[in-house]
């Protein structure tokens, strides 16, 4: 059996420094190599795979619309996959969320939505408002608009030459703020700061502010307090600032309802899903947009302004309302609440352990942040690279989980994420945290296995 890894091949990997498994098949929440090998996947890839894997009948519905149709262009036709894609994510999506403009990636959903936004201000005759407000941590990312309105400072190292001003808010990020997530709250976990900038900015000169309503994998599955969003929501109309609900991490049921945002009992002006809307069966994200919005751009200039060869694939959007249907059918987002009660419940276990600072989030979604110090909250140096060497432990283990780093202070802190299937079952959570522990006692100890001297050299 050859090696995978460069240069063997003709592959250009994700790192060109370490060897890859080959996976060969996937069953429910776990992945199978050519060895035979058998992996928990702990966090669907990258939030990805909600539905667990090998559901046949969404690949044979992607196949019978390629059988059909596979490809016809969104600007001359329209077809039944992406008529009823738009139905099923209108009606449950929140509030007067309605329209929906299907892309590929949410980098692409991301930008398409902020462009929707300056393009609806030029057209309601206020050409000033182009300024974008984010947080930080916060990722929306990696093509060069998203990439600025991301807080993900390595992503940029050689690029920021080519990136946009955006002005940057401390995200509310209860275990890194002076108040902890409770009140008396401080102005980053209030709102304040939101308004503070809007009003240093310029209201007349600011289009939009856009957040991930729960913590992705920048700030490991922070929810903000309950009151957060209802303030932003004032505030962005007080100012006329269109509110962007980045979902692409936490749509499609990956925190126990539809969208995250739901749960703030706010409706967004905009939205991006993605990752789950396919469930990892199609690459395919979205823009949802309400009729109010639309509406301008309907009596103006007829468009948005984005046009990309692969939006409203008809392939993929067989695939993304197969992956909703399955959803439906087996009420997975209701068992994304449930499990993840689960989830959180034996994650508790994981308190005591060395270097665990904080265990949060909601749903099926859940971050555990690492720190050199419990007591202080001090993280490790970035050179000891402790998120990395977890991970590479972990999959020792045969547990893939998510790793993020730079959340502390935008270099240092290390964070893994899990947001496992929400097929997932009882038994497998604890199989799960079984698995995450070993692993960080070996973190803890330093018995280095394989694997992690190959992540190590990252
Ligand atoms: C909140 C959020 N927005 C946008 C993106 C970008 O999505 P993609 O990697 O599909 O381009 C991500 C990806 O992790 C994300 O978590």
């Amino acid at each position: 059996m050859s090696e995978h890894r460069y240069p063997q091949g003709n592959v250009l990997y994700r790192k060109l420094n370490r060897r890859f498994p080959l996976i060969t098949k996937g069953e429910g929440c776990w992945l199978v190599d050519e060895e035979g090998n058998r992996y928990l996947d702990g966090c669907g890839g990258a939030f990805v795979a909600n539905l667990g894997h090998g559901v046949a009948e969404i690949g044979q519905a992607m196949a019978d619309q390629a059988g059909r149709i596979a490809y016809v262009n969104g600007t001359a036709f329209t077809h039944e996959p992406v008529e009823q894609l738009a139905a099923e994510v209108a009606a449950l999506s929140p509030g007067d969320l309605n329209r929906v403009y299907p892309l590929c990636s949410g980098s692409e959903a991301v930008e398409a939505a902020l462009k929707f936004a300056r393009q609806y201000w030029v057209e309601t005759g206020k050409p000033k408002k182009h300024k974008i407000v984010a947080l930080t941590p916060a990722y929306h990312g990696n093509t060069l608009l998203a990439l600025s309105a991301s807080a993900r400072e390595h992503y940029k190292t050689y690029y920021r030459e080519w990136l946009v001003d955006v002005a940057r808010v401390p995200a509310p990020y209860a275990y890194r703020c002076d108040c902890r997530g409770r009140p008396p709250l401080c102005p980053a976990c209030d709102g304040s700061l939101v308004e503070e900038a809007i009003v240093r900015l310029g209201p007349e000169t600011v289009a939009v502010f856009s957040a991930e309503p729960i913590g992705g994998s920048s700030s490991g599955a922070t929810v903000p307090h309950p009151d957060y969003f209802r303030r932003i929501r004032e505030i962005c109309d007080r100012h006329e600032v269109l509110f962007v609900a980045d979902e692409v991490l936490t749509g499609a049921g990956r925190t126990g309802t539809w969208a995250a945002i739901a749960q703030f009992g706010v409706v967004p002006d905009l939205m991006t899903l993605g990752k789950g809307l396919g469930g990892g069966y199609a690459p395919i994200s979205a823009l949802v947009a309400p009729d109010r919005l639309a509406e301008v751009l309907a009596k103006g200039s007829g468009a948005l302004l984005h046009a990309q060869t692969y939006s409203h694939h008809p392939v993929l959007c067989a695939g993304a309302l197969a992956a909703i249907r399955y959803l439906r059918h087996h009420q997975l987002i209701e068992r994304s609440a449930a499990m993840g009660q689960a989830l959180h419940r034996e994650l508790q276990a994981l308190r005591g352990l060395p270097f665990v600072g904080d265990v949060r989030g909601r749903g099926l979604l859940a971050g555990v942040e690492f720190v050199a110090d419990v007591e202080t909250r001090a993280p490790f140096p970035r050179n000891r690279g402790f998120a990395e060497r977890f991970t590479a432990l972990a999959l020792e283990e045969g547990l893939v989980v998510w790793p993020n780093v730079g959340q502390a202070d935008g270099t240092n802190g290390d964070l893994v994420m899990l947001a496992p299937p929400f097929i997932i079952s009882e038994e497998e959570i604890r199989e799960l945290v079984r698995r995450f522990s070993r692993a960080l006692e070996r973190a803890a100890t330093g018995k280095a296995g394989a694997a992690e001297k190959a992540v190590e050299a990252v």
